[in-house]
């Protein structure tokens, strides 16, 4: 566990370049952001910068790009800031930057920082190249706390103590996340689902440790009920992890943690089209793919929700671009966000839901991360934050 504030509010950073490295990784689509949870985020630490008079660097990764792909440019984020009144230029390249160059209200915006291949591979002298961009460091990249990425792990280190620092951001979710650390109260529901099973499944069995009760919701249940033996017809499964499956079943009986499996689907039929029905979860037709919950499983999660005293919820279900498929996931959604526990949500997709279906302000924390948060709860080391533990 972490506990770190931040050192940006006492540094003299007046007339300095500050590299502020964030995650603004936000879906896009046709070039509208579809949510810009992660943007507003990040302003209290942007504005404090500009209060300070630094002239703030601030660099970003969008989505998994293979090499340049124009439409995950960090261009496409200039109209959102230049609606929130931020005046902005985009850079491509990491040449120096000129002092006075700027004026000290402009924020310089990098190119996606996955269009340069040594990011992800956590490359040395790239890291170097964005350090010499600036004076002062600032990592408030929660939600890619995660990874290791040259710019997370390897920047700061060219910068001494008094030159680098968490943000705002990155301190006001370790503070609340820790809540779900340290001795969270029981019983503890722990409700996860959505995609990118590879990085989830390992997470979820150290999450038995913790909590009393683990939800599993589409599409992650699907990698376990076909483990199991059961049909999922065409919904998402990762069959390399059946074996992470199985363990975690096993595992969950013998820490006596309850997993809670649906009793019902709403599947579509063929093709995420326009053909929906509800299905009995042992009942998945070969031409069937799991989208959400069905009705039953709502009724089924209500009183888990009431009693528990904590609810972790990271659950990406259905698709909120296509509102025919929201309809149970919204249901669900609300029964978690109208409990009386402490309430936590993470996900990109899962605020999506929550947005949707109107509940997000009843969530007593939303997490701008993903995978960073769930592995940050399962007591993972986060590389990126060791370097700022010492006192
Ligand atoms: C996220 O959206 O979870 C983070 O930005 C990390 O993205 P990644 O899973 O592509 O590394």
């Amino acid at each position: 566990m972490y506990s770190l504030r931040s050192s940006l509010p006492d540094a003299n950073i007046a007339n300095k370049k500050v590299l502020l490295r964030a995650d603004l990784n936000v879906p896009i689509h046709d070039g509208i952001i579809l949510n810009d949870f992660r943007l507003q985020a990040i302003l209290p630490t942007i504005h404090l910068i500009l209060a300070k008079k630094g002239t703030i660097i601030l660099a970003t990764h969008l989505g998994r790009p293979r090499g340049v792909e124009p439409q995950l440019s960090t261009k496409l984020l200039i109209p959102w800031f230049e609606k929130n009144n931020f005046s902005i230029i985009h850079k491509d390249d990491l040449t120096p930057i000129a002092h006075k160059e700027y004026d000290d209200k402009t924020i310089i915006l990098l190119e996606n920082l996955r269009f340069f291949s040594e990011e992800q591979k956590g490359d040395a002298r790239f890291a170097k190249e964005l350090a010499n961009l600036a004076d002062y460091y600032v990592n408030d990249a929660f939600a890619v706390l995660h990874r290791n990425d040259a710019s997370i792990s390897l920047t700061p280190r060219y910068f001494d103590k008094p030159h680098r620092t968490i943000g705002l951001l990155i301190e006001r979710e370790l503070t609340h996340l820790n809540r779900l650390i340290e001795n969270p109260q029981k019983p503890y529901l722990f409700i996860i689902g959505g995609g990118k099973i590879n990085t989830k499944l390992p997470l979820i069995k150290k999450m038995l440790a913790t909590t009393t009760e683990i939800a599993l919701c589409p599409a992650t249940v699907f990698t376990f009920l076909q483990a199991l033996g059961y049909n999922v017809g065409k919904s998402l499964v990762e069959p390399e992890y059946s074996m992470h499956a199985l363990e975690i079943v096993k595992a969950a009986q013998e820490l006596h943690v309850t997993l809670i499996f649906p009793q019902d689907y709403y599947i579509a039929l063929g093709t995420i089209g326009t053909k929906f029905e509800v299905t009995d979860s042992t009942n998945i037709p070969s031409h069937g793919i799991g989208i959400s919950v069905g009705p039953q499983s709502i009724n089924a999660i209500y009183s888990h929700a009431q009693q528990a005293k904590t609810i972790f919820m990271n659950c990406g279900m259905a698709f909120p671009d296509k509102p025919q498929t929201m309809v149970y996931a919204k249901k669900y959604f609300q029964i978690i966000a109208d409990s009386p526990g402490y309430k936590v949500l993470g996900g990109g997709e899962s605020i999506l839901i929550a947005k949707e279906a109107g509940v997000l302000s009843k969530f007593d924390f939303v997490s701008t991360g993903g995978g960073a948060t769930i592995s940050y709860l399962a007591g993972n080391k986060l590389m990126a934050l060791e370097l700022f533990k010492q006192a």
